[in-house]
């Protein structure tokens, strides 16, 4: 360990250190809490930001891990402190966790900022919570690890592997196609979530933890480590015996999060068939460093990068065997020349320097470069008429018969004219329409829940059709698959041509061409714009009316404007 500071230039030495009254008040609680005055005086003070509570399943380790990380500290040298935080659970939160990312990330942003903290570590991984804790982190920029939660173990159900999400929609399908009973039903739910840890498909929780490694926020292999291994106790001990030295070494996120990390990290959602939510975080934490990254760089890098990682929902495996397989170091290791290897990291080391030696164990989880699961392009960016400022396709987990298709729209004003339409037997639909879903943006829904795998009608489900086009302004889960365009800029709620779309227009998707049309005159369109009224607004008051007043769109990372840093800089990703 390289000891840059003296104790007396730490941060938290401005609380312990001073002999004045404020230094008595700060010195006098801590002995109301049983240390002793060589406990916290002179040392690196790490707060555990924990996002544990009894309704978030995915961390339900977190408070004994962070017992493990409290030992790697105390071992280094350090005093830990744990700071509760919001906990953002995927399941529960209605309308939508999303609307809860920018909470947590001012939560831990004012914890690190406004405590006697030297270093920070923290513990997240149900989806949002990643890149919340990243950005609240960015911007105290004191030096901040990244401990994720682990995937949950392989579902298992009637010897049959069951994955996170991907296979509720997939039985859920055939439950309504009426292939599946009741209680072959009820052996699904108990057996797709079997222990603590985060969703273990390739799902926004795993990529948002797989790309915290890749930007070089966590210790080498970090992500891959599924939740209930005895690896995660030993690597939360590993990660608070670090937080210490960080803190000696003064190593902050802004020394870690550059350009090229950032480059690095979309090169990897790229080959590990990461979520789509995956592109609307990254934008965030990249305008949190001030750095412009438009969408158009993600179908640029994604041009040139192949899709590895055999992971559901694009593919058969799941988290674990992608452990088994060497993780995310060995996957890494497959595409270095892909990746800049010279990024630091908050080990100190490089990444080329920490996937050293790392090897691919199972060539069927983690292909290899010659036997992609596609060649390039698992993410792409769609402009056009109906969507000018971008939306976004998995198109590695969309039926390629759909990858250039034109349809007549079937229209849905909201989440609840859906849900009363969608399976009725008048609906006119067949399996050549496209199915439009209206706000449920950013600000319509609000919150952009993940409302864009919309549901098959039970009558084309019944002639065994499992995929369609569909189009929203929402978000999907990262578990899930289809033909689904999402975050269309700008939302319907703000009169974007999305609000314009009517029964019987003709859209066109072309995946290749990167295309996405509305097939409507512009005279016509000028006409339903004139006509045109935005919904009436309904939160008016509280965090909800503060979110809608300052929430950016899709392409901007859906962000608060008052969060973004005060002098951005002129780095372009
Ligand atoms: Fe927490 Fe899926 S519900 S990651």
């Amino acid at each position: 360990m390289t000891s840059k500071k003296k104790p007396e230039e730490l941060r938290s030495f401005a609380w312990f250190g001073p002999d004045t009254l404020r230094g008595f008040s700060h010195r006098s609680r801590m002995l109301q809490l049983g240390f002793q005055r060589e406990d916290f005086i002179g040392k690196p003070v790490i707060a555990i930001i924990n996002t544990w509570s009894e309704i978030n399943p995915c961390h339900a380790h977190l408070r004994e891990r962070a017992e493990a990380v409290k030992r790697g500290v105390w071992q280094a040298g350090g005093f830990p402190v744990e700071v509760p935080a919001i906990t953002i659970t995927e399941t529960y939160m209605k309308p939508s966790p999303m609307l809860y990312r920018n909470l947590l990330a001012m939560d831990a942003e004012e914890a690190i900022r406004s405590l006697p903290v030297d270093a920070a570590v923290l513990m997240g991984g149900c989806d949002k919570t990643t890149p919340a804790l990243l950005m609240g982190a960015i911007s105290a920029n004191v030096p901040a690890i990244y401990l994720p939660a682990g995937p949950m173990l392989r579902g298992n159900w009637d010897g049959k592997i069951l994955g996170s999400g991907t296979d509720v929609w997939k039985y859920w399908a055939d439950r309504c196609a009426g292939v599946v009973s009741d209680e072959e039903w009820k052996g699904v739910e108990i057996g797709i979530a079997r222990s603590a840890g985060f969703c273990m498909t390739m799902g926004t929780a795993s990529t948002m933890t797989a790309l915290s490694e890749a930007l070089g926020m966590t210790l080498p292999g970090a992500s891959s480590i599924p939740a209930a291994d005895s690896n995660h106790v030993r690597l939360a001990m590993d990660t608070g015996r670090r937080a210490v030295e960080m803190a000696w070494e003064e190593l902050k996120p802004t020394d870690v999060l550059t350009p090229a990390s950032l480059r690095n990290a979309i090169t990897v959602d790229m080959a590990i068939g990461g979520s789509t939510n995956a592109i609307i975080h990254l934008v965030a934490l990249a305008h949190r460093l001030g750095f412009d990254l438009p969408l158009t760089r993600f179908d640029e890098i994604s041009a040139h990068v192949p899709v590895l990682a055999n992971i559901r929902p694009s593919g058969e495996y799941l988290m674990e065997d992608f452990f088994y397989a060497g993780g995310l170091r060995a996957l890494m290791a497959e595409i270095r020349d892909l990746l800049d290897l010279d990024c630091l990291t908050v080990n100190g080391k490089t990444i080329g320097e920490n996937i050293e030696g790392a090897v691919v164990l199972n060539h069927n989880v983690i292909r290899e470069r010659s036997n992609p699961l596609m060649e390039t392009g698992g993410t792409v960016i769609l402009f056009g008429s109906l969507a000018p400022d971008g939306a976004v396709i998995k198109s590695v987990a969309a039926d390629r018969r759909l990858w250039q298709h034109t349809g007549p729209a079937v229209v849905f004003h909201g989440f609840d004219d859906m849900e009363a339409r969608v399976s009725r037997d008048d609906l006119v639909v067949d399996e050549n329409s496209v199915l439009v879903l209206q706000n449920a943006g950013p600000l319509g829904a609000p919150g952009m829940p993940e409302w864009g795998l919309l549901p098959i009608p039970k009558k084309i489900l019944a002639r065994g059709i499992r995929d369609m086009v569909r189009i929203s302004d929402s978000r999907m889960s990262g578990t899930a698959y289809g033909t689904c365009v999402l975050h269309v800029a700008p939302e319907s709620y703000l009169g974007g041509p999305l609000a314009l779309v009517q029964d019987g227009d003709l859209i066109t998707l072309d995946i290749p061409s990167r295309k996405l049309d509305l097939l409507v005159s512009e005279e016509e369109l000028a006409k339903r714009r004139a006509e045109w009224k935005r919904p009436e607004e309904k939160d008016k008051r509280g965090y909800l009316a503060l979110y809608k007043e300052h929430v950016s769109q899709a392409n901007e990372g859906c962000d608060f404007d008052f969060l973004k840093p005060v002098t951005p800089s002129a780095a372009k990703i």
